[in-house]
């Protein structure tokens, strides 16, 4: 038993607190108000502020119908859900997969359908032979530096998604709120760009200014956002014109590429750490090794699972969260998420040390 002292989480995917831009937003935040003070304290829009759309149609070089900015992915995933899903509708998502978007489907009463993610994307195989059984309203996918798992599809398979999107007719809904935090390797096109009339994008501020903003933004097919705004608008008005107004000025003034730049400083190390400490002390465990991201995943050794690692961890103050929670059909018993942004190297290194003695407990019993 170990005598150590501070507790290390490797439990929620939330920012490194010293990644926020807090200067930079106190400046774009004061500019916002004196620039647009009464547009952001006034109700707006239900689509947002409207020259954050604009910014957002700008830099995915699409007319500003097909994007609608609101606060947070998930209520975006939540809406989504609304227009497009009645009780007992089949929707696919990956597995293992974000488990905030199982919570939401089941809410919908959604028969959830998980097609198996491989090294390089979900496995074509099963997917070509679910679609053959059932087409799911949408496919909700998270193609770069998946959440939990922080792999990425390959351009082979995303243009044979896109494909399949349209022989099939089905929505792909394609979250990337990680997109840009790619440490090494090259940049695969997002799925939006190979389908546009079938894929819905979603991207979010929250991982790369903060989450406290509740920014996000849906780029996709005007009618369906459409609707989605009349959704909106009858659920809160209008979004948070307050923190659009913020995250605009934040952009305009030119922050949003330094501060992706700072983040992948402060994070690409933190993988590498988590890597190195897995190598050296977990030799015997399944891990995917992201290029980016918030998350790595293991896979613990046949007869451990995760529920009794997560009890026996806490006598070395180290807090694991369960795996099954991103298996919505079952299974994940011996997975493991490890979102790592938010904890030091050294830290890591210490947490990985702590999993390596409790693995070791466990398989000695
Ligand atoms: C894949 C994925 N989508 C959405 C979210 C939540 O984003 P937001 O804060 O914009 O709701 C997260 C946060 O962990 C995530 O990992």
């Amino acid at each position: 038993m170990s005598g150590d002292k501070f507790v290390i989480n490797f439990t929620r995917g939330v920012p490194a607190d010293e990644s926020f831009p807090i200067k930079e937003i106190t400046a774009a935040t004061q500019s916002a108000l004196e620039k647009y003070g009464t547009t952001i304290l006034q109700y707006g829009k239900a689509y947002g502020f409207q020259p954050l759309r604009e910014w957002f149609a700008a830099r995915q070089e699409i007319a500003v119908d097909n994007v609608l900015t609101a606060n947070s992915t998930l209520q975006v995933i939540d809406f989504l859900c609304h227009q497009l899903l009645q009780p007992g509708d089949v929707a696919f998502t990956e597995l293992p997969t974000y488990d905030r978007t199982v919570t939401l489907l089941r809410r919908h009463k959604a028969t959830i359908v998980g097609i198996p993610l491989e090294d390089d994307g979900p496995n074509i195989e099963v997917l070509e032979s679910e679609l053959k059984k059932h087409v799911p309203k949408f496919f909700y996918i998270i193609p770069d530096f998946q959440n939990p798992t922080g792999l990425t599809y390959s351009l082979a398979k995303r243009e044979k998604l896109a494909e399949l999107a349209e022989k099939y007719g089905f929505w792909i809904i394609e979250d990337a709120p990680y997109r840009p935090l790619r440490f090494r390797g090259k940049e695969q096109t997002s799925i939006f760009k190979l389908n546009p009339t079938r894929t819905l994008h979603l991207f979010s501020f929250a991982k790369i200014i903060g989450p406290g903003l509740r920014v996000c933004a849906i780029h996709g097919d005007a009618q369906l956002l459409a609707k989605m705004a009349k959704f909106a608008e009858d659920t809160y008005i209008c979004p948070v014109m307050f923190s659009m107004g913020a995250a605009y000025e934040f952009c305009q003034a030119g922050h949003f590429p330094a501060q992706v730049d700072k983040l992948k400083a402060l994070y690409a190390p933190r993988l590498q750490a988590c890597l190195d400490a897995i190598t050296q002390l977990l030799p015997n465990v399944d891990v995917t090794r992201p290029q980016g991201g918030f998350f790595l995943g293991l896979t613990l050794p046949e007869g451990v699972t995760t529920a009794a690692v997560m009890e026996k961890a806490k006598a070395y103050n180290l807090n694991l969260a369960p795996g099954q929670a991103f298996f919505p059909n079952g299974g994940g018993e011996r997975f493991l998420r490890l979102p790592y942004c938010a904890l030091s190297p050294e830290q890591i290194h210490e947490g990985i040390s702590r999993l390596a003695a409790t693995l070791k407990d466990v398989q000695a019993k």
